[in-house]
C-alpha cells in the first residue's frame, strides 16, 4: 500500500517510523516542508519519496500525491489540516485518516469547539463567553469576577493562550490581551474566548476515531513552559513523558475514563451538528481539577511532542489503523500500546521560542543515542544536499527513553542528549523525580 505523510516535524518522523514498522508492505511517501533526515531515509528505505515543498498548498500536495499513484495520507500539522489539504486530498482520491478542513474546525476554531460543547452538553467545560469585541470581553472578565484564561479563536502555534497568574497580571492585562487578539485575527478568526482560570495538573489524551468509535491512547503530560522549574515563555512543547500503566503518577482511571467519555461525547455531539464524522486522531488537553477532567481544548492530530511517547509504544500495526479509520470498523483493540514509561526530551535551538538560533550547525550521533537505548526523533531541522543538518526556527530533535519506570526512562533520554551537540538546549528537569513529585503534592492539594 502507497501511503503518504504530509510533515517534517519529530511528531512526522515518529509517525513516519511507525507506518514503515508495519507488517504489511507500506510504500512509504512523504510531503515535507523542509528535508527532515530521518523520514527522508525511510521514504529512500521504503520504496518511497520525499517531496519537499508547501506543505499548506492543498493542490500542490494533492497533484503531487496523485501523480505517485498514493491511496491513503496521514496529516501531522493542524494548519495543514486548516489549509484543507485533506479535502484536496480526498477530491484526488485519496483516502485519509486525518479529519477534514470542517472536522478540524474542532481545533482551528475555539469558538466553535466550545458552543458546541455546550449546545450539546458536554460535561467539562468551565465558564465561558465568546467575543469579537474588546469592551464586550471587558464586561464579561468585570462581572466573572475571577481570574480568566484569554484565547485566540484562531491558531497561533500553541503560543496564544495566557492565563492569569502565569503570562497576564490580572484582569486588567486579560482585558488588554482581548483588545490585542481581536486585532491580530490569528487564523483569519477575529474573536476570543474569555474563561474562568481551571486550578490542578494538564494533561493529554489522544485517540484513534473513525467517527463512530474511539481508541484511547496511554495519557501524556506535556511542557509548555521553555526553561526549567516550568518558567519562561509558552512553546509548542519542551517535552512529555507516559507512565507504564498508561496513567500519569497523579491521575486516577477513573480520570483516564471520564477523560475518554468527555472526548467521545465530542465526536457523537461533532457528528450531530455537521453530519460528518471525525476521522483522524482526537487530542484531548485537559485540566485535572479537584471536580475531575476539564477540557482546555481540542486538536484535530498527535500531539508534538506527545506522539514520540505514545507511537514508540504502539505494538499495534499503525497502517492498519490507518485503513481501519478510512473504512470505519476501528476499536479499541486495535490499539495496543507496551506497557513502558516513556521521557522525551526536546532539544531546541538557543534563545528559543522568541530568537531562535537558526542555520546552525547540529550534530546527532544516532549510533550513541541508540547505543543509550533511546529512540532520536528529527524534527524542525534541514539536511543539506552533503548530509549536513541545520536548525530551522522551530525544535530541533525529540530524544525518547523507554524503561519499565519513568525514573530509568528520564536516566535514558537524558544521558542520550549530550550525543546531540551545536547550538541547543533542553529542559534536563523532565520526567525527573522531582518534577514528579512536585506535580503528585500540587495534585494532592487541589483534591483537598
Ligand atoms: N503539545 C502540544 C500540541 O501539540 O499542541
Amino acid at each position: 500500500m502507497k501511503v503518504l505523510l504530509v510533515g517534517n516535524g519529530g511528531r512526522e518522523h515518529a509517525m513516519a517510523v511507525a507506518l514503515c514498522k508495519s507488517p504489511q508492505k507500506v510504500q512509504f511517501y512523504a510531503f515535507a516542508g523542509a528535508r527532515n533526515p530521518g523520514i527522508a531515509r525511510l521514504a529512500r528505505e521504503n520504496g518511497g519519496e520525499l517531496a519537499v515543498g508547501d506543505i499548506h498548498n492543498p493542490s500542490a500536495v494533492a497533484n503531487w500525491a496523485k501523480s505517485k499513484g498514493i491511496e491513503y495520507a496521514v496529516i501531522g500539522p493542524d494548519a495543514v489540516l486548516a489549509a484543507g489539504v485533506v479535502d484536496a486530498l480526498e477530491t484526488a482520491g485519496v483516502k485519509c485518516a486525518s479529519p477534514l478542513k470542517e472536522a478540524a474546525r474542532l481545533e482551528w476554531d475555539k469558538t466553535f469547539a466550545r458552543n458546541l460543547m455546550r449546545k450539546y452538553s458536554v460535561r467539562g467545560i468551565p465558564e465561558f463567553a465568546v467575543f469579537e469585541d474588546a469592551a464586550g470581553a471587558a464586561r464579561f472578565i468585570d462581572e466573572l469576577g475571577k481570574p480568566v484564561a484569554i484565547k485566540p479563536a484562531g491558531l497561533t502555534g500553541g503560543k496564544g493562550v495566557k492565563v492569569v497568574g502565569a503570562q497576564l497580571k490580572d484582569n486588567n492585562e486579560a482585558k488588554k490581551y482581548c483588545g490585542e487578539l481581536i486585532k491580530a485575527a490569528h487564523g483569519g478568526l477575529s474573536a476570543v474566548v474569555v474563561e474562568e482560570r481551571l486550578e490542578g495538573e494538564e494533561f493529554t489524551l489522544q485517540a484513534f476515531s473513525d467517527g463512530k468509535s474511539l481508541a484511547g491512547m496511554p495519557a501524556v503530560q506535556d511542557h509548555k513552559r521553555a526553561f526549567e522549574g516550568d518558567l519562561g515563555p509558552n512553546t509548542g512543547g519542551m517535552g512529555s513523558y507516559s507512565d507504564a500503566n498508561g496513567l500519569l503518577p497523579f491521575m486516577t482511571q477513573a480520570d483516564y475514563d471520564s477523560g475518554l467519555a468527555v472526548m467521545r461525547q465530542t465526536i457523537d455531539a461533532f457528528n450531530k451538528e455537521t453530519g460528518l464524522l471525525f476521522k483522524g486522531v482526537l487530542y484531548g488537553q485537559f485540566m485535572l481539577t479537584k471536580e475531575g477532567p476539564m477540557v482546555i481544548e481540542f486538536n484535530a492530530r498527535f500531539g508534538d511532542p506527545e506522539a514520540m511517547n505514545v507511537l514508540t509504544l504502539l505494538e499495534s500495526d499503525f497502517a492498519e489503523i490507518v485503513m481501519k479509520t478510512v473504512d470505519g470498523t476501528l476499536s479499541q483493540g486495535d490499539a495496543i500500546f507496551e506497557k513502558s514509561a516513556t521521557v522525551c526530551k526536546y532539544l531546541v535551538p538557543k534563545g528559543y521560542p522568541d530568537s531562535p538560533a537558526k542555520d546552525e550547525p547540529v550534530i546527532m550521533d544516532e549510533l550513541e543515542i541508540e547505543g543509550a537505548g533511546a529512540h532520536l526523533y528529527y524534527a524542525a531541522v534541514n539536511e543539506s544536499d552533503d548530509g549536513a543538518i541545520y536548525t530551522t526556527s522551530s525544535r530541533t530533535a525529540g530524544i525518547v527513553g523507554v524503561s519499565d519506570t519513568l525514573e530509568e526512562a528520564e536516566k535514558i533520554a537524558e544521558y542520550a542528549c549530550r550525543f546531540v551537540s551545536g547550538e541547543v538546549f533542553h529542559r534536563k528537569d523532565i520526567g525527573t523525580k522531582a518534577l514528579i513529585q512536585k506535580r503528585i503534592e500540587h495534585m494532592k492539594k487541589i483534591r483537598g
